[in-house]
């Protein structure tokens, strides 16, 4: 072919890949357009920096570059942080990664020392390296925020002292309980994520840095002092599982999921609750939206995206449990596929904390709505029931007895009170526990849902959250 392929990336404006030397043209754009991964992994560059300052101190400890060399790397190494901060950076068609670019740049401006960065090292462990950095500290921001809204639930729990509302099962109104309970049993589901990050970060917690492309090295890298120099609690025992794995972004995006559906269900509770037709909460404006055609509109918004953007997440971890299926060890391009859907995960997770714990933080709950729909004379067809178990009745007479009363209370003549009140093994202190209030406090069992157990259960969720941050902290 003679003269310039336009298809072709223009070395000379464009720069080298980092692996012309075996090939004898350049690549095709479309090959570029196709397989880079800048336009997303760019946002790792403070991750691929700090591992490239450990690779090159573990370079210079064992003796493969001396200490001016290192030194020289190091200097570029800043100046490149610099640039990529202040977004002065400048990429080129051929930086097809983040790493690709980071080594370019160091080697522009240190010369031979630049080229001695990638010694020993690959791409494979590279970036599989920068992806656990990225994991470690996400992970803990999303944890942290957890922590936040469980703070808010907690304190609207606090601030609604003996409100209560139906409990309901298949979203029928089944049994009244404190608000307090409702608001701390989203509060105990989200802990158990912040363990789930916790514990996920355990396997997170590991360096690639030495495995290479996927066999190690005959040069005497040091990865243990990498992984220690990293924060890493433990360096890699495998160099082909290092490279060749991705459960723990699996895992990761699994504990990102369930966060998003966690979301996903306030939001639904919220939209069902801010209806007129329940009437049990109002959103303050400034986490409301309104309509563009009808006036009178305040739409919960953020609830709708909470429980909409879950199955997004949702598809970021199938999507990318898809993409692990299948592939042979070590390294595979398609691992390349981690990074958006792990990122997406984490954006859409990381904003949707943001906005549903300022929603429930400046929520208006309406007790007097959520109590006089608890107080519906059937919600304490249970406590009529176990009256007559206390009583000797068997607990299955005594259903069929109360499931009567409210079979003909339900034709619209008499109240269940009066029936109960004139039901021979009934009577007037049974009908008491139809009273407005009564059947609540009357939950008294550990973890139940009446003021007894909920003060109690209050104390050991204050105690749970200073557990959870004592663990964050550590
Ligand atoms: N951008 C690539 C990734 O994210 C870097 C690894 C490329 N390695 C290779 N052997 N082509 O996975």
């Amino acid at each position: 072919m003679s003269g310039p392929d336009p298809h072709q990336v223009d070395a000379g404006q464009g720069g080298q890949t980092l692996w012309h030397g075996r090939f004898e043209g350049g690549p095709a754009a479309e090959l570029m357009a196709y397989t880079e991964s800048l336009s997303f992994d760019k946002r790792l560059w403070p991750d691929d920096i700090e591992g490239s300052r450990a690779h090159v101190r573990g370079l210079a400890r064992v003796g493969i570059i001396s200490e001016i060399e290192r030194d020289q790397v190091l200097i570029a190494l800043d100046v490149v942080a610099n640039e990529m901060e202040s977004g002065l950076f400048v990429y080129l068609a051929s930086d097809e990664d983040i790493h690709t670019a980071v080594e370019r740049r160091v080697t522009e401006l240190a010369g031979p020392a630049g080229a001695k960065l990638h010694t020993g090292r690959s791409r494979n462990d590279q970036s599989a390296t920068d992806v656990r950095l990225w994991c470690k500290r996400e992970l803990m921001v999303i944890a942290r925020r957890v922590l936040e809204l469980q703070r808010v639930l907690l304190r609207r729990a606090e601030d609604h002292e003996g409100v209560y509302l139906p409990g309901y099962t298949h979203l029928q109104r089944a049994q009244p309980v404190l608000l307090a309970h409702h608001l701390m049993a989203h509060g105990w589901a989200l802990g158990r994520e912040i363990d789930r990050i916790l514990d996920a970060l355990e396997r997170i917690d590991v360096s690639p840095l030495g495995a290479g492309a996927l066999a190690g090295s005959s040069l005497p890298l040091d990865p243990d002092g990498n992984a220690a120099d990293l924060g890493f609690a433990r360096r890699f025992e495998n160099s082909l599982d290092a490279v060749g794995s991705r459960d723990h972004v699996a895992e990761a995006l699994f504990v990102l999921t369930l966060i998003a559906i966690d979301l996903s269900r306030i939001g639904e509770e919220v939209v069902l609750w801010t209806t007129d037709e329940f009437g049990f909460a109002k959103l303050d404006d400034a986490y409301a939206t309104g309509s563009s055609m009808l006036p009178q509109k305040k739409n919960p918004d953020i609830a709708e995206l909470a429980r909409g953007k879950a199955g997004r997440v949702i598809g970021d971890l199938t999507g990318f449990l898809a993409t692990m299926k299948g592939l042979p060890l070590s390294y595979n391009r398609d691992y390349q596929e981690d990074k958006e859907p792990l990122f997406d995960a984490a954006d859409q997770v990381r904003l949707a904390l943001g906005a549903v714990t300022g929603m429930l933080a400046t929520i208006t709950f309406v007790p007097e709505r959520m109590q006089s729909a608890a107080d519906a004379e059937s919600t304490a067809a249970t406590d009529l029931a176990e009256w007559l178990v206390q009583r000797g009745t068997p607990f299955r007479d005594a259903h069929a007895i109360v499931g009567a009363l409210v079979r003909t209370a339900l034709q619209g003549e008499r109240s269940l009170r009066a029936l109960v009140e004139e039901h021979p093994e009934l009577g007037p202190d049974a009908a008491a526990l139809v009273a407005p209030g009564v059947s609540v406090r009357r939950r008294v069992t550990p973890g139940g849902a009446g003021p007894v157990p909920v003060a109690d259960q209050m104390v050991r969720f204050r105690a749970e959250l200073e557990r959870l941050a004592e663990a964050l902290d550590a």
